[in-house]
């Protein structure tokens, strides 16, 4: 997105340098800015996000048009790699290129509007980290086209990793707390649950979940909830591991339970009850929870919100209150960010004598779509 002049062969720039083309220099400006609004797509909603995605590639095929020369340059070995900062800059801009190609099979890979059909790369966390790359790597190629202009080369060099850092920090930590903390959706139940059947191999098995919403005290009002991503399934209030639960029960012959709090309830702030589980985990706290017997059950599918890395508190009272000798306990997490953490560690800790098996770690956007990795579970088990 930097090229701006004709230095395709390594001259000095003095000061004949050309002006930045104005079209090239609105193609790449309005391409840095689709990437950024992309990153706020909480705030935009899908159908924008992806409208702008489009336009986000247009740009980038006529950016690739309008640099055709120097590309065709550089693939017939003809740009001068002289200085390390020119190798350095062809290196990113390659990286780049190749980043965003990924980056819009993935886009339509996790396409509901405009490719519903297109079911290749549809990993949202992918996805994030992709856009999280491309964002940084297009700060990096823009930083470079000032860096092989300035005198100032130390200035430029701490400003640009600055960019890039921050870029990164956005796509990778900021865009997650935002979608923890701000994000509604609204999904229909029976598309999201209901579908294709599957038998589980073995005897019938136990589904154990906990979520957030089903041990919050929640207003009557649901609106004044503060903070908080929100999923409504036919407009109740509905978890996201009490979704995935629901999708397990739709998918096999099975038994379920929620792990239900009888002492307390978390706030129904997110930020209080951030900050009221870092306490819990703390005290190593076990809150009291109903019983749930798993005594004829020689498999435990239990889905649960990483909290602070790990399991929540009342999960781990649920794996400390019964035997689970000789039984096989399959996990599943959602998330906004950390795959499994050290949640696997601490189930096997307080899972005495089971038998622990990661399944899968699912990123708290792709909840509602995760029915389908569901049902290619059980079947290839
Ligand atoms: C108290 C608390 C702590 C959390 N800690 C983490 C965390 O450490 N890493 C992470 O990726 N997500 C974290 N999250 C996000 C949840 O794991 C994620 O939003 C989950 O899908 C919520 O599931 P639920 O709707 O069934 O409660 C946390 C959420 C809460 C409420």
């Amino acid at each position: 997105m930097s090229e701006y002049i004709d230095d395709t062969k390594g001259k000095k720039l003095g000061k004949k340098r050309r002006r930045p083309n104005l079209i090239i220099l609105t193609v790449d400006v309005l391409m840095y800015a689709i990437l950024l609004l992309q990153m706020l797509y909480v705030f935009t909603g899908n159908n924008i996000h992806e409208i702008t995605g489009i336009i986000f590639f247009v740009c980038f095929i006529l950016h690739l048009l309008i640099k055709l020369d120097w590309i065709k340059s550089l693939l017939k070995g003809k740009i001068s790699m002289k200085s390390k900062a020119r190798v350095f800059s062809t290196v990113v801009t390659c990286l780049l290129f190749a980043c965003i190609i990924t980056l819009m099979l993935s886009s339509m890979g996790v396409s509901r509007l405009i490719f519903p059909w297109f079911k290749v790369l549809g990993s949202s966390d992918l996805h994030r980290y992709l856009a999280s790359a491309a964002l940084a790597l297009a700060a990096l190629h823009g930083g470079m086209y000032f860096y092989v202009r300035t005198e100032k080369k130390k200035k430029a060099t701490v400003f640009i990793s600055l960019i890039t850092v921050l870029c990164l920090c956005i796509g990778l930590f900021g865009v997650p707390y935002i979608n923890r903390h701000f994000r509604t959706v609204s999904i229909d139940y029976s598309d999201a649950v209901k579908g294709e059947k599957a038998e589980w191999k073995g005897s019938k098995p136990l589904v154990v979940y906990f979520t957030r919403l089903g041990n919050t005290d929640f207003d009557d009002d649901v609106d004044a909830v503060s903070g908080a991503s929100l999923m409504y399934a036919d407009d109740k209030l509905t978890g996201n591991d009490q979704l995935l639960a629901d999708m397990l029960e739709d998918i096999i012959d099975c038994d379920k339970k929620a792990i239900t709090l009888t002492q307390k309830k978390y706030p129904s702030s997110y930020n209080a009850t951030i900050s009221e589980a870092s306490k819990e985990l703390k005290a190593n706290a076990r809150p009291d929870i109903e019983p749930i017997d798993v005594s004829g059950y020689d498999s435990i599918i239990l889905v649960y919100p990483l909290w602070w890395g790990t399991v929540p508190p009342a999960v781990s009272t649920f794996l400390e209150s019964s035997s689970f000798d000789g039984k096989t306990i399959y996990l599943i997490a959602t998330q906004g960010s950390s795959g499994f953490s050290s949640s696997t560690k601490a189930v096997k800790e307080s899972a005495k004598g089971a038998e622990v098996i990661e399944v899968m770690s699912i990123y708290c956007d792709d909840v509602p779509k995760s029915r389908d990795k569901l049902l290619d579970w059980v079947k290839s088990r």
